[in-house]
């Protein structure tokens, strides 16, 4: 069993940050969305897996460097364009080989292992296995009808969904799959859609299965599902694990990395602070993430996450709810209402 993480597209719903960043970097706890499907694949004793990524495929591979969990071997693949999850399968076709894999898209954040999943995939002999999940605006997603305890047809976000089921972005495949998508053709978006390759798979005889997702789910699509992501990890952030090896926990709740500096400021967990950060006179909590090497002096902070190196000074008025990309300034201000900003790499605010 192989793993294979969609990287590619274009993440769009998330500018200004994927002007330098793919949405699949973006830190939720300190830690990108990537990390976090890796951990899930490692656990489950999957360690061959593969990448899909676009043009932002250089810094991906540069962030792995430090960050991909221990013993997993990464392999890199070039989708020149971003055709569709169906077109992203065949490209990878070469690492796959004849292989059964798991594959999840990029941006996917879930609370429960695959374990499970994989099991009853083996179990029924399954074609295909996929993740479902009951929404409440199934408009926004591939849903998927099923009957008798098989799934009888799926539709890539339907006008006139027939169940609120929602596909939600983990497949578990055989090789039979690459057949069944040279049998379709581009959808009216002119993508090469997994849910028609599914659909096919279902025609031609195959056994498709559901499994109805026990944890929770979210995909990082839009700005307010990083911070809702962002507090769901960090509510979960007991104590340090193998990640967060080199931070102490302050108080519940408040993990603070051993090289950074706290003097005379206010932590209300849950929280994190990373390496070499300095928080001075400041306020910080609930519900903050601080990337390494930030500075915040005389700041206060609430449901935010600052991404590296990012610096902060004597702003007197709160900021709340914001993403703030890495290395940017935002330098003194006057007292006065909750400030609320979606700030690109690299920009300079001083008011
Ligand atoms: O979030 C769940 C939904 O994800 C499912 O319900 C849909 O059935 C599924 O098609 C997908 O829909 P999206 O419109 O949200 O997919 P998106 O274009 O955002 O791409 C999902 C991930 O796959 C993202 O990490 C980028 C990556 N990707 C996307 C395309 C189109 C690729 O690697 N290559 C591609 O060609």
């Amino acid at each position: 069993m192989k793993g294979l993480i969609l990287c590619g597209g274009s993440g769009t719903r998330l500018l200004p940050f994927t002007f330098s960043l793919p949405k699949q970097l973006i830190p939720v706890a300190n830690k990108p969305v990537l990390c976090y499907i890796m951990e899930a694949f490692k656990k489950a004793g999957i360690k061959e897996i593969g990448i899909i990524v676009g043009d932002k495929g250089e810094i991906i591979r540069e962030k792995l460097k430090d960050l991909a969990p221990s013993g997993v071997h990464l392999t890199y693949i070039k989708q020149a364009k971003p055709l569709g999850l169906a077109h992203a399968v065949q490209t990878a076709r070469p690492f796959l080989k004849d292989s059964d894999f798991i594959m999840i898209l990029g941006d996917n954040l879930f609370g429960q292992s695959l374990e499970e999943a994989l099991g009853i995939f083996w179990e029924q002999e399954a074609d295909s296995l996929v993740f479902l999940i009951p929404v409440d605006d199934p408009q926004r997603y591939g849903i998927a009808e099923v009957e008798n305890g098989q799934i009888i047809s799926l539709r890539e976000k339907p006008l006139f969904p027939r169940s609120n089921l929602a596909i939600m972005g983990i497949y578990i495949f055989r090789k039979n799959i690459f057949s069944a998508i040279e049998r379709i053709g581009p959808s009216w978006r002119g993508e090469l859609e997994i849910t028609d390759a599914i659909q096919e798979l279902i025609k031609m005889g195959g056994k498709v299965v559901p499994y109805m997702f026990p944890g929770w789910w979210m995909d990082i699509g839009k700005p307010e599902d990083v911070l809702e992501a962002n507090k769901k990890i960090l509510n979960l952030l007991t104590a340090p694990e193998n990640s967060f090896k080199n931070h102490l926990v302050a108080t519940p709740l408040c993990l603070v990395a051993l090289s950074t500096i706290v003097k005379e400021s206010k932590l209300k967990g849950p929280l994190i602070i990373g390496e070499g950060c300095r928080v001075i006179g400041s306020e910080i909590g609930p519900y903050v993430s601080i990337g390494p090497g930030s500075i915040l002096e005389g700041s206060i902070l609430e449901n935010s996450i600052l991404f590296e190196r990012v610096k902060i000074q004597g702003l007197k008025s709160p900021i709340k709810d914001s993403i703030i990309g890495q290395d940017v300034s935002i330098i003194k201000g006057n007292k006065g209402e909750a400030k609320n900003f979606l700030l690109g790499s690299g920009s300079f605010l001083s008011f």
